[in-house]
């Protein structure tokens, strides 16, 4: 795994520098100010259209809340047992000590949703219909859309590639099939297999990259690499 330095930099406007900062893997957004930056202009407009899209569709969909609900539950989920799969990779005191604080805090929202959408599933057969349609069929790892898929990707292969990452999947699954009409689903064992997939693919044809045979006189060119990072 590639260990790289963003560098010092400055935050415009405020004359303040700031150290260098550790990134692993080829992120090609590596400092945090840069990276933030960058996924607000890419967020543009879409970041408001996504809450008017909540608010019409609560006023046009008899059920929407129970969508709300679940699909809040099953992310809360996912982020607290991200974290938890964060803290046994890492030996590191402060983060593991941060991320145990914000798991408990994860944890209310999690049962927070998880009780409301228990009630709005159980309410009847068509809340179940429209909730599982969505989360079989448009539910995506959070963040999906937002940053690049390669490192959504990353993410999931990394905390949840393993056998460990495979039982606490499997663990999440279960959690969710324990609700109202969610009996059999697999989305989330699904979302992993695929993430792992298009991570192997990646390599694969990053090694394929590696091996192509360089004109004489010349060095290896980075450019396919570049490319590769933003695919
Ligand atoms: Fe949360």
């Amino acid at each position: 795994m590639a260990r790289r330095s963003a560098g010092s930099w400055e935050r415009p406007g405020t004359g303040c520098r700031h150290d260098d900062e550790a990134v692993v893997d080829d992120s090609p957004y590596p400092s945090r100010y840069g990276r933030n930056s960058w996924i607000r202009n890419k967020l543009g407009g879409k970041g408001y259209a996504a809450h008017a899209v909540t608010l019409a569709g609560s006023f046009l969909v008899k059920d929407f809340v129970a969508l709300h609900m679940t699909w809040g539950a099953i992310n809360e989920l996912t982020t607290l047992t991200a974290y938890h799969r964060l803290i046994a990779r890492t030996h590191h005191p402060v983060l593991k000590d941060m991320l145990e604080r914000i798991i408990k805090d994860e944890r209310r929202h999690f049962a927070f949703y998880r009780a409301q959408a228990r009630i709005r599933l159980a309410r009847s057969p068509r809340p179940r219909r429209m909730v599982r349609w969505a989360v079989d069929h448009v539910w995506a790892v959070v963040g999906t859309g937002v940053r690049p898929q390669s490192e959504t990707d990353h993410v999931v292969t990394m905390l949840f590639g393993g056998a460990d990452g495979l039982r606490a999947t499997r663990e999440m699954q279960d959690v969710v099939r324990a609700l109202p009409g969610m009996r059999g689903t697999r989305f989330l064992e699904r979302a992993r297999a695929e993430a792992l997939q298009r991570r192997h693919a990646a390599a694969a044809r990053s090694s394929a990259v590696r091996t192509l045979p360089s004109p004489p006189g010349e060095r290896p060119s980075a450019m396919p690499f570049a490319a590769l990072r933003s695919g």
